[in-house]
């Protein structure tokens, strides 16, 4: 493996996650990762915009007229041409193939905003609220087979304040994600290039 990972990240939206990896990356360039590409379903994704100012490598193809599989497939090719080591998703709306997830596992991180396994899937913040919760939040982990279901690498709480509606809360938990993420792939990017990991003691 390379010194530093080679991370893509996987955008659908506005980017700002990808945004707050790409400033913590440019704040201290030795950090253990590179964002080596941004690849998105959505030709016209603002992170795209973003990502091309940082300098960074953009892949765009609209999923729209193709099976999960095929796209998937073109995806996994770009990513592989990129020699990415990592993939790290940050608003990706679109669920990978089994075969896709398979192919990429330990090597694919998702932020998602709730505290899992609370609140997996969609419109977390409302539902936090509905359920009378005392902490929303957000998690970062690993991407299995079943949605938001993957081991959580970290997570970061947020308190539910009384005046809270759904929008505010997701603005807070936003600024969180911005934290945590570039926080946790840090980490994770240390580990799985085996500058930090546990030896084993020898027993020989
Ligand atoms: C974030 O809230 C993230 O947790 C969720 O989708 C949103 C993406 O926002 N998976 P952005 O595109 O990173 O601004």
């Amino acid at each position: 493996m390379a010194e530093r990972v080679r991370v893509a990240v996987l955008v659908s939206g506005r980017g700002s996650n990808m945004v707050a990896l790409a400033e913590h990356k440019r704040r201290d360039p030795s950090r253990s990762y590179d964002l080596a590409l941004i690849a998105s379903n959505v030709p016209e994704a603002r992170g795209l915009v973003v990502a091309k100012r940082f300098g960074i490598k953009t892949w765009a193809k609209s999923h729209k007229g193709m099976s999960r599989e095929d796209f998937d497939a073109e995806l996994d090719a770009a990513l592989r041409a990129h020699d990415i080591e990592l993939v790290a998703l940050a608003g990706y709306m679109r669920l990978l193939s089994p075969g896709f997830v398979d192919a990429w596992q330990d090597r694919l991180l998702n932020i998602h905003p709730s505290l899992l396994p609370a609140h997996r899937g969609l419109d977390t913040h409302r539902r936090a609220l509905m359920a009378g919760d005392e902490f929303a939040g957000c998690s970062v982990h690993l991407v299995t087979a079943e949605l938001d279901a993957g081991p959580v690498l970290a997570q970061e709480r947020v308190r539910i304040l009384p005046r809270d509606d759904a929008d505010s809360l997701a603005a807070r938990v936003l600024e969180a994600e911005h934290r945590l993420y570039p926080a946790a792939l840090e980490a994770y990017c240390v580990f799985i290039s085996g500058a930090s990991s546990p030896r084993l003691p020898d027993r020989s």
